[in-house]
């Protein structure tokens, strides 16, 4: 037998007991002819002691050993004279009578411990070996948790897992697809899914009114910390519901998550915001509420006094920031130069020091006097100490993106995003169509499928794209935050409102029947009204466990370059790979 038990487990009820263990030696050292040894496994880390009167060969062997070695010690438990509270394990200590090195190691690159010395590169090349370190196998254990109390919840509630396939055909989820030659039938394409939309709509129209599956989805889309490739989905469907049925469904099971992983108790009923309100109020769609700090419009009551900036904006909007009226001149030069940088894209800030004796001072005095401050400073519901950070433009939505951005680096600066504080919301009533300028077409908001608010449907009907910017959908996103964490709808399930949809979305007749003729004949053959959503597993995880990259929630992530450093993928491939799939390359040189 290899061990008795796993190095995460033994206490002071142990002593006394002869025990075997095996493992992987963190750390070896000698302290006065003794030799103490950390072993660790997926468990935890148990002390070993070597005595100094032990016999020779086994003190031999305990001076040999090298970071990383796998290695079996037989011993009895004992109390530890100088006991460690912050492990599990810290009371006691293992004696050692036998020690026997299973396998050796080369020196590792990086210290595999809590807080490793090795940078990100370096351990995403070694990553099975970063997979020892204690904060990636929380993060891994936390992960596989919560799978297994969704499974358990869904289970409960009638859903059956059926997997879709991978080899498919493009699904409009808004990204690139990701794509796989196919040997058999030359020049054609299978495309990876973005999700399993289709398939799971074709499983409703199948009779299996409650599907869920945990599922993998991949996106060739710019990366960032929650982005990845290659990501995986906790992906739903109901029949026979209504968004209100979904709602219910979903934030149960999210409760439910939070209290048996976390013991954390998330509200009941889930604060609801409509997606209009988030835009005021927070300048984003996916909210961070954990903390005030509203955008306040302040259009009307900022015009009219010659200050050609504000006069000229179709919209102004503000956010007063509590406390920092004393930031220095050099603070607010900073805070103007931020906003300015092409990742937020800002002309420029105005501020207005609402300072704690009730006086004003802003960069707008010579247009403004005390009185029309005061008047702002009200409508904006800036207090007394508070810096207002005002902002103005000719798109309502853009201005409000980036008041959205400077408020949330601003609760960042001011301590107000504690990633213990969980403060999750639906952002319900989404516009079910985008209209862009650029191409002068509309986009779906959420996609294709999703069905326009039945009170909504004559606009839908409509040609005016008045009419047309108006239709809300029953869509819904599941927010945490200031993160996206899901987002579903009610979905189109007639033919003839689906064929209107892609006639919106400037898709033909036969284009539609190329790319989704399939869904289309599908919904002639009594298809049930049906919804669903789909989370972001690896962002659940994420968060849960207080990151906001999902990186370490996933085993063998890619890096921003949507490379795995570790095996070198993507990869070129053979020649002869190339002739079998009759593909020529056409690759352009970086000049
Ligand atoms: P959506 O595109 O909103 O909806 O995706 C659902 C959730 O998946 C997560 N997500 C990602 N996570 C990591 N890396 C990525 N690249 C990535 N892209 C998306 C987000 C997001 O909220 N079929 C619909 C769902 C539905 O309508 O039922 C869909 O895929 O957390």
């Amino acid at each position: 037998m290899y061990r008795t038990h796993t190095c995460g487990e033994l206490r002071i009820g142990n002593k006394g007991e002869r025990v075997t263990l095996a493992g992987w030696v963190q750390k070896a050292r000698k302290l006065g002819g003794m030799t103490f040894i950390d072993l660790r496994d997926r468990y935890g880390i148990t002390q070993l002691v070597v005595e100094a009167d032990a016999p020779a060969d086994l003190v031999d062997t305990a001076t040999s050993l090298g970071r990383e070695f796998v290695i079996q010690a037989v011993g009895e438990v004992v109390e530890r004279q100088a006991k460690n509270s912050k492990m599990p394990t810290g009371d006691i200590e293992i004696k050692v009578t036998a020690l026997s090195i299973l396998n050796k190691s080369v020196t590792p690159p990086f210290t595999i411990e809590d807080e490793s010395d090795g940078g990100d590169d370096l351990r995403m090349k070694y990553r099975y070996l970063d997979l020892r370190r204690g904060p990636l196998r929380r993060a891994l254990t936390l992960r596989h948790r919560v799978a297994h109390e969704i499974r358990n919840y869904l289970d409960d509630k009638g859903f059956m897992e059926i997997e879709t396939p991978y080899l498919i055909k493009s699904t409009p989820e808004g990204a690139r697809d990701f794509v796989v030659p196919s040997r058999m039938n030359p020049g054609q394409f299978y495309a990876l899914p973005q999700s399993p939309q289709t398939f799971k709509q074709l499983l409703m129209v199948a009779g299996y009114d409650r599907y869920f599956q945990i599922v993998r989805c991949f996106r060739d889309e710019d990366l960032r910390a929650d982005r990845q490739p290659e990501f995986t989905q906790i992906d739903c469907e109901m029949s026979f519901v209504e968004q209100e049925d979904v709602l219910n469904t979903f934030e149960g099971m999210m409760r439910t998550l939070f209290k048996n992983v976390l013991n954390v108790e998330i509200p009941n009923p889930l604060p609801r915001m409509t997606w209009y309100d988030a835009m005021d109020k927070y300048g984003s769609d996916k909210p961070d509420v954990r903390f005030g700090m509203e955008i306040h419009e302040l259009t009307d009551v900022a015009k009219g006094k010659g200050f050609g900036v504000l006069d000229g904006a179709a919209y102004i909007g503000a956010i007063a920031v509590p406390g920092v009226a004393e930031y220095t001149r050099k603070q607010v030069d900073e805070l103007t130069e931020w906003v300015k940088r092409p990742q937020v894209g800002a002309k420029g800030l105005i501020y207005i020091r609402v300072n704690a004796d009730g006086t004003f001072k802003s960069s707008i005095d010579k247009f403004y006097g005390a009185e029309d401050l005061a008047r702002i400073a009200s409508a904006a519901e800036a207090k007394p100490g508070d810096l207002l950070l005002v902002m103005s433009g000719d798109n309502k939505r853009k201005v409000q993106t980036m008041l959205g951005v400077l408020r949330l680096e601003m609760g960042n600066r001011l301590g107000f995003r504690d990633p213990k504080v969980f403060a999750p919301l639906w952002i319900v009533d989404f516009p079910l169509l985008e209209w862009d300028d650029e191409t002068q077409r509309f986009y779906a908001m959420h996609h294709p499928f999703t069905a326009p608010k039945p009170e909504h449907e004559k606009w839908f009907y409509s040609n005016a794209k008045e009419d047309l910017e108006r239709v809300c959908a029953n869509a819904y996103d599941f927010v945490l935050n200031g993160s996206e964490l899901g987002g579903g709808s009610i979905r189109i399930h007639n033919a003839d409102m689906q064929k209107r949809m892609f006639e919106v979305l400037g898709i033909g007749p036969e284009e539609a029947e190329l790319k989704f003729g399939f869904i289309i004949h599908a919904f002639q053959y009594g298809a049930p009204p049906h919804g669903g959503l789909a989370f972001g597993f690896d962002r659940v995880c994420a968060l849960m466990g207080g990151s906001d990259s999902i990186r370490d929630y996933i085993a063998f992530p890619k890096n921003n370059q949507g490379r795995d450093v570790m095996i070198d993928s993507p990869s070129e491939i053979d020649q002869e790979q190339l002739d079998e799939l009759q593909i020529a390359l056409n690759v352009k040189t970086a000049e």
